[in-house]
């Protein structure tokens, strides 16, 4: 059986008369990357920070690692690492002496807690600035820091809300990087708000799509594609139009239509896999010769835009 490790069931958080999150609900299997996705203002940082037991929900509730955010926020607590949108440091403390202070509000004993800092500041590439003041730290390397603390815990669960906001393109790169390696590395389940599309479609095993407070559609990345971003296509330029070749494509079961404007081809591919190389076979059987083939997908950006456009 597939464990859940982050259930919410008709959260709704209120400002005033405003719905920042409506009844919201949806799951995060264990050890996968969870993607949230959605414009300023959509709700994310409420979100995290109700699963944070940082702010009480209205109603709904959630739980993480099987611990209710309402009745158990110790246990909640202890599952969980938080980055939090604008992380806040210490700037006259060095990089250890963070870990260390943060480790001792965690109760972790010193021989564990200086085993682990050391081995968590080598882990995000901080090893050698260990005694650096943060307050010498670019952006970037705060946020590494940020991730080395959140792990001290050795959390089930990482919220990272918005982990790569106002990184320039090298640091947004090591954050997908050491993401990517917390999945490999370690057994944590990640959670993660970004209105970066790049960096979801990077590092997410599934996509939640967020708008005023609401989920309005969950999947993986590849199924999005095909369910609302029309699958796969090929654009291929044949020497000269050539109507055998697109008689031949039409006949083909995994091909859903073909475009035909003059000499360019675009071929709607049906189902997941990849049906390019007895594409390919068959034009040339029917005599077609192609100046250029081209593969196209639909982007992350192109099903977020459909899903907002649609408001489903
Ligand atoms: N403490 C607060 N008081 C009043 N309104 C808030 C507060 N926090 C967030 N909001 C509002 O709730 C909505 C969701 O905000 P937020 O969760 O920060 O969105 P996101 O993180 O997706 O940008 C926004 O309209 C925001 O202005
Ligand atoms: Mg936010």
């Amino acid at each position: 059986m597939v464990e859940n490790v982050i259930e919410i069931h008709n959260l709704t958080k209120k400002f005033d008369n405003l719905v920042a999150v409506d009844q919201l609900s949806f799951r995060v299997k264990k050890g996968t990357t969870f993607g949230f996705l959605g414009p300023n203002g959509a709700g994310k940082t409420t979100i995290i920070k109700m699963l944070t037991c940082l702010i009480r929900p209205d109603s709904g509730t959630a739980l993480i690692a099987g611990h209710d955010i309402l009745k158990e926020s110790m246990a909640v607590r202890r599952s969980i690492g938080y980055v939090a949108e604008n992380q806040g440091f210490y700037e006259r403390m060095t990089a250890a002496e963070n870990l260390d202070y943060i480790g001792r509000l965690l109760d972790i004993p010193t021989t564990k807690r200086q085993r682990r800092s050391a081995e968590l500041l080598y882990w995000v590439g901080l090893a050698d600035r260990k005694d650096s003041y943060i307050g010498t730290f670019s952006k970037g390397m705060k946020q590494r820091l940020a991730m080395a603390q959140a792990l001290l815990s050795e959390p089930k669960v990482l919220l990272l809300d918005e982990p790569a906001l106002g990184m320039d393109p090298m640091g947004a790169k090591e954050i997908r990087d050491m993401i990517i390696g917390l999945k490999k590395d370690r057994d944590v389940t990640v959670l993660i708000s970004s209105h970066i599309l790049p960096e979801v479609e990077a590092v997410c095993d599934e996509v939640g799509i967020i708008n005023y407070g609401k989920l309005l559609v969950q999947d993986s990345v590849e199924n999005l594609r095909h369910t609302i971003g029309g699958g796969m296509r090929l654009e291929i330029v044949l020497a000269q139009p050539n109507e055998r070749v697109v008689a031949t494509l039409q006949k083909m079961s995994c091909i859903q239509d073909v475009k035909v404007e003059g000499q360019r081809l675009t071929i709607y591919i049906t189902g997941k896999d990849e049906m390019r190389p007895q594409i390919i076979e068959a034009i040339i059987k029917s005599g077609g010769q192609m100046l250029s083939v081209g593969i196209k997908e639909a982007s992350l950006e192109d099903i977020l835009l459909k899903v907002m456009e649609k408001g489903i």
